[in-house]
């Protein structure tokens, strides 16, 4: 799958612009500010349906417009492919396919992927469990159509029910809502639960394939950890919900206590070892930041293997971020797909070592190569 050709307008600081773009890899250069991360962002909504920062649509639009709207012709699935999305300040957004008006964003990742890598992604490893709940989040609502529907309803049901503990002293008539938003966080828990599950079991071997390549056979393991009373998390939704129950239910009086949600799938984690050894808490700088690397790579040949063709990869700011030799490891292995890398200028010389096509990114327009058009 590729995109050959993007149109923005009106899309967060693009008042018009346009780009065309290879097969390979194409390497976006310019300063702090000037829309790189933006155009990696319109690039990732064509492919997943969703942005990876904006917490709204109407976030995409520039700051003084009433609507953005994003064009893209691509390839995908043996098919050319014209995408056309609007966002309004008033209103939902549309999408059509060509031609074909789409009802939900996730028809949008049944015909392309995106797998995006930032910096923060390098603390894969050492941050906190919602970094790597993040990875998975990503992954499977491109993957799974009912994921991404599930992961939104499960947001709300733990913001409702946070809300009920939290203010429920001052409200005690709040909690007989409880029963019902308890039987729902579990419903939906279940059912992400079910296919995290399942993504971990093969993210972890691909990942591991990938790290001893690259370390010269460190052991890398991934196992997936959930709610307690789950013995077997890859089990259909329907026989985790009366476990996830169970261990609600014996959390209750902790919940009203400390007021906050203590069960679900809001806790999961991948716990990741290299050698046998936690590496959230052993491993070297270097080793967490080539386990990250890999765990990125292997996404990749998740979505690969799901699709059939390598999905687009975005990598933003990341390369500058690292060592030669980590940035050879990354170079050689994203062969086969089409990639999108952003530096600043003073990087030129990465965007050399990447063999690819340079545009250059400035005040919302974007030019460079000769294909390239800015308005
Ligand atoms: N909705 C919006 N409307 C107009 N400008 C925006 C909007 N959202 C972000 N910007 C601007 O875009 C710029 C950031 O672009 P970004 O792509 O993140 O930069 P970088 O090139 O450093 O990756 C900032 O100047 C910011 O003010
Ligand atoms: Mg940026």
């Amino acid at each position: 799958m590729r995109i050959d050709s993007i149109e923005l307008e009106g899309f967060r600081n693009y008042s018009h612009a346009s780009a065309e773009f290879i097969p390979g890899v194409n390497v976006i250069i310019g300063d702090n500010a000037e829309g790189k991360t933006n155009l990696l962002e319109a690039l990732y909504i064509l492919c997943a349906g969703r942005s990876f920062r904006a917490k709204s649509d109407k976030e995409l639009i520039g700051f003084t417009g009433s609507e953005a709207r994003i064009r893209a012709e691509g390839f995908a699935g043996d098919r050319e492919r014209l995408t056309e999305i609007v966002f309004r300040r008033l209103g939902r957004r549309s999408m059509l396919s060509n031609g074909v008006k789409l009802k939900s964003a996730s028809e949008l990742s049944e015909n392309m992927s995106a797998v995006l890598f930032c910096p923060e992604d390098l603390g894969l490893i050492r941050e906190g469990a919602s970094a790597r709940r993040r990875l998975m989040d990503a992954a499977l609502c491109q993957l799974r159509p009912r994921y991404a529907s599930a992961l939104n309803l499960f947001g709300r049901a733990y913001e409702q029910k946070t809300r009920i503990l939290r203010d429920s002293a001052e409200e005690p008539g709040l909690l007989e809502l409880l029963d019902e938003y308890d039987e729902q966080l579990a419903r939906l828990s279940a059912e992400l639960i079910h296919y995290r599950a399942v993504f971990a079991r093969r993210l972890g071997p691909e990942a591991a394939r990938i790290h001893s390549d690259f370390s010269g056979g460190e052991e890398l393991s991934v196992e997936y950890k959930t709610v307690g009373t789950i013995e077997d998390p890859t089990l259909p939704a329907s026989e985790l919900f009366p476990r996830i129950m169970e261990h609600q239910l014996s959390h209750r009086t902790a919940e009203r206590a400390s007021r906050l949600c203590l069960t679900g799938a809001h806790k999961d984690d991948l716990i990741i070892k290299i050698n046998g050894a936690d590496a959230r808490s052993f491993a070297s700088q270097g080793q967490a930041r080539t386990a990250a690397l890999s765990l990125k790579l292997a996404e990749r040949e998740i979505h690969f293997s799901a699709m059939g063709e390598y999905p687009i990869l975005l990598l933003d700011d990341v390369l500058s971020e690292l060592d030669p030799g980590r940035q050879s490891f990354i170079l050689n292995r994203i062969g086969g797909g089409q990639v999108f890398i952003t530096c600043c200028e003073d990087d030129g010389v990465i965007a050399e070592r990447t063999g690819g096509r340079v545009l250059t990114v400035k005040n919302g327009t974007i030019g460079g190569g000769e294909q390239c058009i800015s308005t």
